[in-house]
């Protein structure tokens, strides 16, 4: 927009109501909410008594964090530890698991150095700490913000056992592209379903009060936009504007900073330029100027000095620019440690920003009670508790995507097989792979406590259970791709695989299926190797032989089962066409077999709904449901092209069309729900009233759902509007309200979903929230394809 336009518009903010034309209330902008915990005045008095002791260097050692134990990142600092913690210069450690290790190091920080300060451990707890729950990405497909509760809670409890008060949890990155490997730590491409999760999150590790001796601290990652990396590329850079950046990607950080989360991690991408662990405007206008943020900032793994790489600079200029713009405590770079307590001699930093970055630092460890609780007491050692296994296979149980259950001539619905099923044949890499089945980033889980597929299975049927494994993931000429991963975690011995012989292998398993009524296939990724962190892809297929193996398998005639284990979108194009059963099962940690199991037999119903969209084909990506319109939108499908010209010039792919293979929200269930027609309690609400209500609502959609099947089922019911005149072009649709709903069958109930200034928002070009007079569609139903309709006017 040009100057002079954005000049008129600033114009007529003052006579909104004289023109009708630019709508923004003062009062409608979201105030910064400070952290009672973190605000309270007795807090801040200790705070500010212990820094007033302090020597500049004891005061940069708290902006230190260092990796002891192994490494999560590259350039592993190796320094001597136990010796710069008795001199006070060891704010923070990661990697360092379990209470004997971590009181270790915490005995000579509170005993040896000058001032006692305890030293806050820092660990990934992404999915679980000892008992691994299903994936993230897996977690929101449960649209079940208790089941993120959940994981969280018992991630807490147990990071606590091992002596780690703070956990690098939830990443809230929305992730649009499954090509980046990291989408399988997030909650997907939605900002309202991540922001939900996001809350869901921050609220089981915290549980409101970190002063509890079983909750965790959190920190929310990767601030701000790493989801959003150029062509689905790790550590890649990200350039959008400053709308979409405010209403898409950052929205899932504010709905954590507003439930209180005590810290954040700053990311390693640029965003529009300057690099995210340098910037000032993500890190103190948005995020403590505006949303009132006042825990700290961790940088990522060594960010802060590979701003040297992002030529920002040398190492002294980019620690300055980091901790400046505020970035408080610097993750295992070694650059705030050795750089920063010069600067401040030599007048290039005044002290006051070091004092305040230790302040917010003291600030989370006074309040996690590190002071006076400062060592952890030696439990019992781990072992699988019945509880925390039973709530893993209740969350894994939720999780789960049944895309497709097509009826078989002579057969019916192959899903659910019933318990006095027949023989059946279960093939694939991941049927019985502990480790696999555990899922990325699972550093603390361990794998023998995975209940996989296959004994699961076993379980049930006995005997009546045939087995082939059918190939690896990795087949001939890609095997090297191991060889090339440098991973020095302590998998790296499983980097020489044996090349496998798939036609071999892939013979045994037809013959497997041939002896069978039915047969089970579980395929994916490699959790360990294709997932998470430096795992981006440029295919989204089966790796490997597993393609072949699936045709062949399809090609015996016998009916076919698809579970699918993955921790990314995979593109199931043949398979939705060749395949009558096919359940997303994601990674589902170390229940996975049971909660597998409960499903394909129907004891659980599956429930759980796409989180992010499926895609046709890989050159779709990034593919999302809510895409801003298009002037020239395609109707129909591929078979109108060479007849009708009208269709040529459309926003059109001219092989593929522009939909998801499944959409966003999707999901099916082993009875079906019906809707009527939704009603709204106002169907015409003053503008005014909008942007006075704040987070009231001004009006309540409510649609009667309905259990028109033979078994109990749960429907997540979702809503859906599109702002239809605004004068910023807003998405063809964007969720704004889901919920849960467990119907027996014949069962009919009213699902309600207020809206107020908190849906029917959006940013205006002068990047204010803001509500104008248009008109809003309303869709309510099953997935993103909703058809069930209303509307809303907001008029003048
Ligand atoms: C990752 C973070 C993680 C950190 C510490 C980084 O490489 O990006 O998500 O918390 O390492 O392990």
């Amino acid at each position: 927009m040009k100057m002079t336009s954005i000049r008129s518009l600033r114009l007529l903010c003052l006579l909104p109501f004289v023109t009708g034309l630019t709508w923004f209330s003062a009062a409608a902008q979201p105030r910064p909410v400070p952290n009672p915990q973190l605000a309270s005045k007795d807090l801040n008095a200790r705070v500010d008594a212990l820094l007033n002791k302090m020597t500049l260097d004891e005061k940069v050692g708290q902006l230190v964090q260092f990796s002891a134990g192994y490494a999560t990142g590259p350039g592993a600092s190796n320094l001597k530890y136990d010796e710069l913690a008795a001199k006070g210069q060891v704010g923070s450690m990661l990697n360092v698991v379990g209470a004997e290790a971590t009181n270790h190091y915490q005995h000579i920080a509170v005993e040896k150095s000058r001032l006692h300060i305890p030293i806050l451990f820092g660990q990934d707890v992404i999915h679980g700490h000892r008992t691994t729950f299903p994936v993230p990405l897996a977690v929101a497909a449960s649209w079940d913000p208790e089941a993120a509760e959940t994981v969280a809670h018992f991630g807490a409890v147990e990071a606590r056992a091992d002596g780690i008060p703070w956990v690098f949890s939830p990443m809230v990155d929305i992730a649009r592209d499954p090509r980046w490997g990291r989408i399988i730590e997030s909650s997907g491409e939605d900002p309202y379903l991540g922001s939900a999760m996001a809350r869901a999150w921050v609220k089981g590790y915290q549980q409101g009060d970190l002063g509890k001796p079983d909750s965790a601290a959190v920190s929310v990652k990767h601030f701000a936009a790493y989801g959003g990396a150029i062509a689905g590329r790790d550590y890649n850079a990200v350039d959008m504007g400053e709308i979409t950046l405010r209403q898409v990607y950052l929205e899932p950080y504010r709905a954590a900073v507003e439930a209180g989360a005590a810290t954040l991690m700053s990311s390693f991408n640029t965003i529009n330029g300057i690099p995210a662990s340098a910037n000032a405007f993500t890190l103190t206008q948005i995020l403590r100027k505006e949303w009132g943020f006042d825990g700290f900032v961790v940088s990522d793994w060594g960010a802060v000095a590979e701003l040297i790489n992002h030529s920002i600079g040398d190492g002294p200029t980019v620690a300055r620019k980091a901790l400046v713009a505020g970035v408080d405590m610097d993750m295992e770079g070694n650059l705030y440690g050795t750089v920063i307590a010069s600067q401040v001699r030599s007048g290039k930093i005044s002290e006051g920003v070091v004092d305040e970055a230790v302040r917010r630092i003291l600030r989370v460890k006074f309040a996690l009670g590190l002071f006076d609780h400062p060592y952890t007491a030696q439990g019992p050692a781990y072992d699988a508790t019945p509880e925390r296994r039973a709530a893993a296979r209740k969350v894994a149980d939720e999780t789960f995507v049944l895309l497709k259950n097509d009826p078989v001539e002579g057969v019916g619905a192959l899903l659910p097989l019933a318990a006095k099923a027949k023989k059946v044949a279960l093939i694939g890499p991941l049927a019985d792979n502990q480790r696999e089945l555990l899922g990325a980033w699972a550093v603390t889980g361990d794998p023998k406590y995975v209940v996989t597929l296959r004994s699961a299975l076993a379980e049930r049927l006995g005997d009546r259970l045939l087995y082939a494994q059918g190939c690896d993931f990795l087949s001939g000429e890609d095997a090297n791709v191991l060889k090339r991963v440098s991973f020095s975690g302590p998998d790296a011995a499983d980097a020489h695989l044996p090349i496998p012989d798939d036609a071999k292998t892939i013979a045994e398993a037809v013959k497997t299926a041939k002896q069978a009524d039915v047969a089970i296939l579980a395929l994916g990724e490699s959790t360990n190797w294709m997932e998470g962190e430096a795992s981006s892809r440029t295919t989204l297929g089966f790796t490997g032989a597993q393609q072949q193996l699936l045709e062949a398998v399809v090609a015996t005639g016998k009916p076919v089962i698809l579970v699918v284990l993955a921790g990314r979108p995979l593109e199931l194009k043949w398979a939705a066409n060749h395949v009558p059963a096919i359940l997303e099962a994601w990674s589902p940690g170390v229940e996975a077999g049971h909660a597998v199991a409960d499903v394909l037999f129907g004891d659980v119903n599956p429930s759980g709904k796409l989180p992010a969209s499926l895609p046709r084909a890989v050159g779709q990506e990034p593919l999302y449901y809510a895409q801003l319109p298009t002037g020239r939108p395609a109707h129909g499908d591929l078979s109108h092209l060479p007849q009708n010209a009208g269709e040529k010039f459309m926003s059109r792919y001219m092989d593929e069309e522009n939909s998801a293979l499944y959409p966003f929200g999707w999901g099916l269930s082993y009875t079906r729900f019906s809707y009527a027609q939704p009603t709204i309690s106002r169907a015409e609400v003053p503008v005014r009233e909008v942007l006075g209500s704040h987070s009231k609502p001004v009006t309540t959609v409510g649609v009667d759902v309905r259990n028109t099947g033979s078994v109990a089922g749960t429907e997540v019911v979702q809503l859906y509007l599109r702002n239809t005149a605004a004068s910023v072009e807003q998405p063809v649709r964007e969720l704004k309200g889901f919920a849960r709903v467990t119907l027996a069958p014949g069962e009919q109930k009213r699902v309600e979903f207020p809206l107020g200034f908190d849906e029917l928002n959006f940013y205006n070009a002068e990047i204010k929230r803001t509500v104008e007079p248009t008109t809003y569609k309303i869709w309510v139903g099953g997935s993103s394809l909703a058809t069930a309709e209303a509307s809303l006017q907001v008029v003048e």
